[in-house]
């Protein structure tokens, strides 16, 4: 058996600890000669489950390789190096990854030279560490989400010393600046603005694993944004936990609505942000976008549930009437607004009266897309401790009614859309019809139609033919 150094283990404890501030740190770039020599020309590959935050974590990970001198596979088989990076936000998501950790077992019997890592939010959590460490032994390194700084540091010691190594710092989290980043696509680009989550939901992980809340500058911001417009991105994506409380922790008065400004201002052709919370949203958001025509007329809005008593059990700091004013408050300013939705049936103790009360909100708003998830409870957090008099079966039915029900706004809105001509930008060639293009309009409506590969990451017009329920047929309007 190797043996195993813990540079640094998790603590729930500590991840709750929120007193210290954080600090802004410059990205130190550290390889020895022996780890430049070991890497250099090797291959890495990455998997990335879970959310945005992650794939803007395989980028920069994938720039600190690409800054060893590696280069990057896609094929699991080819590597010298691949990384699984996780998420935890439900147990499905886990389940997926303990899967994937398995088939590793044979790929390594072939290539015993194989560094596997993993790193991401499962890695945040002591006891999923310990179960990794003991049920698959070929794992050789895990890092946490505060630790993708320290990759060099831990590829040093490996090659020095070829222990297993956990190194999971369970703290505020620093801000790390001028990080080497490879972006995956040439025309869409994510930004963060701030990292980490305070508002603790009972049900959520994500302020355990991505420490405290924490706000760029925006001065960085809008330099990373530029550089982008720069190089002729099309859309940019704003990302945070919880973009509206951005800047709270920099106490000089900067706001959401000021950098989305800012921002906008710039000039890219499309501009959107995840994730909003809706007793943080400001009436000056509202009329920041109605200001700026590329900030894209889409808006998710996680609701959670349409139960007062729910919302107040999940630590949601609103209610359903809130809820409501709010949407109605946007859609005065801007009409044409797209609401997209975060859904969660059977927390605790849901009684079907309060589901219901989920599905007459949705009722109300129209959503024209949601995500629904089925409750899954995460160790640690305060509703896991909740005794749930619901059966998973009655879930599951809910669960079923629910994407009925919304399914029929859905279908309304698309069918609006037929017979109407929408800018859409091209994401790729269409994976069910190798003849067609896919991509999607600016209130995030997937749409296929014929035209030339070369389109792929440019903006086009479509005219709206047919509609499929979760997706457009069109053809190209010719200018
Ligand atoms: N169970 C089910 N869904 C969850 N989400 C977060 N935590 C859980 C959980 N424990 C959902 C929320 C959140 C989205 C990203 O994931 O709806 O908005
Ligand atoms: Fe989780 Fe709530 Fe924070 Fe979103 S706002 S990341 S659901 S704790």
């Amino acid at each position: 058996m190797r043996k195993v150094e813990f540079i640094e283990v998790p603590s729930l404890v500590s991840a709750r600890n929120r007193r210290d501030s954080s600090v802004t740190i410059k990205y130190n770039f550290n390889p020895t000669l022996k780890t430049l020599a070991y890497f250099k020309d090797k291959k890495f590959f990455i998997r990335t489950y879970g959310c945005q935050a992650n794939i803007r974590d395989e980028e920069v990970m994938s720039g600190i390789l690409t800054k060893l001198g590696m280069v990057k596979v896609y094929d699991e088989k080819l590597a010298d190096v691949a990384i699984l990076n996780t998420c935890a936000v439900r147990e499905n998501a886990e389940d997926k990854v303990y899967g994937q950790i398995g088939d590793f077992k044979s790929i390594k019997a072939k290539n015993k030279n194989l560094i596997l890592m993993i790193c991401g939010c499962m890695i945040e959590q002591k006891h999923i560490i310990d179960k990794i460490l003991d049920k698959f032994p070929f794992v050789d390194i895990m890092f946490g989400t505060h630790n993708i700084k320290d990759l060099v540091t831990l590829l040093n010691k490996y090659v020095d010393e070829n222990k297993r190594y956990v190194y999971v710092s369970s703290e505020v989290g620093a801000i790390v600046e001028d990080l080497p980043s490879k972006r995956l696509e040439s025309y869409r680009a994510y930004v963060n603005i701030s990292y980490g989550c305070d508002k603790f939901c009972t049900y959520c992980i994500v302020p355990y694993t991505r420490g405290k809340e924490r706000s760029r500058s925006k001065e960085e911001i809008l330099k990373e944004c530029k550089e982008l417009v720069d190089k002729g991105y099309v859309e940019i994506t704003l990302l945070g936990q919880n973009v509206d409380s951005y800047g709270k922790d920099l106490k000089d008065g900067t706001t959401f609505a000021n950098l989305l400004d800012e921002v906008a201002s710039l000039g890219m052709p499309r501009l959107r942000f995840l994730t909003s919370y809706p007793s943080d949203f400001k009436n000056e958001v509202i009329d920041v976008i109605a200001k700026h025509k590329n900030i894209m007329r889409y808006l998710h809005l996680p609701v959670q549930s349409g139960s007062n008593s729910i919302l107040r059990a999940m630590n949601r700091r609103y209610t359903k009437e809130e809820y409501l004013d709010l949407v109605e408050r946007i859609r005065t300013k801007i009409p044409e607004m797209a609401f997209s939705t975060d859904i969660i049936v059977g927390f605790p103790n849901e009684s079907y009266e309060e589901f219901l009360e989920t599905i007459d909100l949705a009722k109300k708003v129209h959503y024209t897309s949601a995500f629904t998830f089925i409750y899954s409870p995460r160790v640690g957090t305060p509703a896991a401790k909740i005794e749930d008099n619901v059966s998973y079966d009655e879930k599951v039915k809910r669960f079923k009614e629910l994407v009925s029900e919304m399914e029929k706004d859905f279908i309304y809105f698309a069918d609006q859309m037929v017979g109407k001509t929408y800018e859409v930008l091209v994401e790729e060639v269409s994976k069910k019809n190798k003849e067609l293009l896919s991509g999607y309009t600016e209130n995030l409506k997937v749409v296929h139609f014929k035209g030339d590969e070369s389109m792929i990451g440019k903006l086009v017009k479509v005219k709206i033919t047919e509609n499929h329920l979760y997706s457009l047929i069109g053809e190209l309007v010719n200018e």
